[in-house]
């Protein structure tokens, strides 16, 4: 046995995952893993690294030069539960000549539909009138009270309109917006089937009634919007941000919806994760928080992670990947 394992690839896994992506892998290759549900501390992912072929990685870890380096020649491949690889440092991967996987397309409706959750939960202050039912504020029906704002002539923006943001816009179309825009870097051809108009960042800002951030995070969408695009806002915009926290300036965020420049904002995604409780942003009634859970089905997380240990069987056994990431 010995000498057969000696000769099985090894991977290391970075946390306890789906049981049936986790088999893939144990019944073919020596499975090394940080069996918990938080995630593995830097200094245990730099020790187990060292000889490894493959990295199942989550986009918890930052997956720097460091780790790649420490994993040393031997690594094959690295693949990521995760549609996001802003945790992946692309040029080193580049460098080294290190492919990656990741997941789209399986996480693309679970993640829509939350940003809709999102959206109307927000718009049509749930949180609010749940913790008025449950604390004893609802004093009666009054014809001015928690009124909210609905999609139906609405304008929405979208910022991104790739697989997830596409997905969003088909989504909210039965709900009778009278326009979809969308900004980005170039117009898409998928645009026409719902109908979405290309606007620049601006021009999207001013005109939406809701702006939702769907782009990946990168050097040019870090910090996107901050205190200048929230001022070209409406007073009355609600902002929906399901792509990554570091898209938006928290600080300008929090001075917005205090002072009533825009009137409310729904967030998957923060910085950091999780957002400590004491964060001022959870002091405002007109800001709505979950826990990055966009793609949060059974079965989402479970395709998932059977695609990310696909992903590395694939390279593994000389084969072409099914989701590999072109960078
Ligand atoms: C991703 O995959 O990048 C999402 O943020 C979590 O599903």
């Amino acid at each position: 046995l010995s000498s057969m394992s000696a000769h099985k690839p090894k991977v290391y896994v970075t946390r306890r995952i789906p049981e049936s992506a986790l088999r893939l892998l144990t019944s073919r290759y020596l499975v090394t893993q940080w069996d918990s549900d938080e995630p593995v501390p830097g200094a245990e992912l730099m020790k187990n690294v060292p000889g490894i072929d493959a990295l199942f990685c989550l986009l918890t870890d930052q997956i720097t030069f460091e780790v790649l380096k420490a994993a040393g020649s031997s690594l094959k491949v690295l693949a990521t539960m995760s549609v996001g690889y802003d945790h992946i440092d692309l040029e080193a991967c580049k460098t080294l000549g290190i492919p990656i996987g990741y997941t789209p397309d399986v996480l693309t409706d679970a993640t829509a539909e939350l940003t809709v959750t999102l959206l109307l939960a927000t718009s049509r202050r749930i949180v609010e009138g749940v913790t008025a039912a449950r604390e004893g504020t609802w004093s009666t029906w009054k014809p001015m009270w928690m009124c909210g704002r609905t999609l139906l002539n609405s304008t929405v923006g979208i910022v991104g309109l790739g697989r997830i943001g596409f997905g969003v816009a088909k989504r909210l179309l039965p709900f009778g917006p009278t326009a979809i825009l969308y900004s980005g870097h170039t117009p898409k051809d998928s645009a026409a089937e719902v109908g979405a108009i290309f606007v620049t960042f601006d021009e999207l800002l001013q005109q939406s009634d809701f702006v939702i951030a769907t782009c990946p995070m990168n050097s040019e969408t870090v910090g996107l919007f901050n205190k200048a695009a929230f001022m070209k806002m409406k007073k009355t915009a609600i902002f929906i941000n399901t792509s990554r926290g570091g898209v938006v300036n928290q600080d300008d965020l929090y001075e917005a919806l205090k002072s009533g420049e825009i009137a409310g904002a729904g967030l998957d995604v923060t910085v950091p994760e999780p957002l400590p409780t004491d964060n001022k942003l959870f002091t405002l009634s007109n800001c709505v928080i979950v826990p990055h859970i966009g793609s949060a089905t059974i079965d989402t997380r479970t395709n998932m992670a059977e695609i990310t240990a696909r992903n590395i069987i694939a390279v593994l056994e000389g084969e072409t990947m099914p989701c590999p990431l072109k960078f």
